[in-house]
C-alpha cells in the first residue's frame, strides 16, 4: 500500500492529523521534522541557527530518499518539504499526497506559543505568516486532495482523509 503523505504550511495540523490517522489505519507514523531531529541529534531550530536553512533542506532531501523505498507509512512533512521538486517526485513515487490548509488567522493562533519554527520567529508573526504563504502560493497544489483543518475538528479531518483514501482505493 502506498504511503500517505501530509503536506502543507506550518500550523495546518500535519503532525496531529498524521499521528491520529496512523493510529486509525494501524500504520507506522513518521514526522520528518522529528526524524531529522533524531538523526542529527539537534532540534530543527538548532539546525537552522547553527548550520543554516540549506543544511536543513539537505537533511530533508536525504530523509526523503530513505523513505522512498518504504510502504504503508503515514508521513507528516515539514512545511518546506515540497519546495524541492525532487522531494515531491520521490514522495509521489510510492505515496499519495494530501495537503492540509488553514487560514492565516488560524495558523497564527496555533503558532503563538511555538518556539520551534525558526522561519516564523523574526518580527511580527502574523506578517511573517502572510508573507511566507504568499511566497509559497501554489506550492501545496501538488497534492491530490486538500483538507481545510481550520473549519473542522481533528477527528473530522482524519475522517475526511479516510473517506478520500477509500473512495480512490488507496486503502480498503
Ligand atoms: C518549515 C516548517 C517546519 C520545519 C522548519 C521549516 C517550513 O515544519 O520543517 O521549521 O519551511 O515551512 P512544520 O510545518 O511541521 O512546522
Amino acid at each position: 500500500m502506498k504511503n500517505i503523505v501530509l503536506i502543507g504550511f506550518m500550523g495546518t495540523g500535519k503532525t496531529a492529523v498524521g499521528r491520529r490517522l496512523a493510529g486509525r489505519l494501524k500504520r507506522e507514523f513518521i514526522d520528518t521534522d522529528a526524524e531529522i531531529e533524531k538523526v542529527t541529534g539537534k532540534t530543527v531550530a538548532q539546525i537552522f541557527a547553527r548550520d543554516g536553512q540549506i543544511r536543513f533542506r539537505s537533511e530533508e532531501a536525504l530523509l526523503v530518499r530513505k523513505l522512498a523505498g518504504k510502504e504503508n507509512l503515514v508521513i507528516s512533512t515539514g512545511g518546506g518539504m515540497v519546495l524541492n521538486p525532487e522531494n515531491v517526485r520521490l514522495l509521489k513515487e510510492n505515496g499519495v499526497l494530501i495537503a492540509l490548509t488553514a487560514d492565516p488567522e488560524v495558523i497564527c493562533r496555533r503558532g503563538k506559543n511555538k518556539k520551534n519554527r525558526p522561519l516564523l520567529m523574526r518580527g511580527d508573526l502574523r506578517e511573517n505568516i502572510k508573507a511566507l504563504l504568499k511566497e509559497r502560493e501554489g506550492v501545496y497544489d501538488v497534492a491530490e486532495h486538500k483538507v481545510d483543518t481550520g473549519s473542522m475538528s481533528l477527528d473530522q479531518a482524519v475522517e475526511n482523509i479516510i473517506h478520500f483514501l477509500k473512495e480512490h482505493n488507496y486503502i480498503e
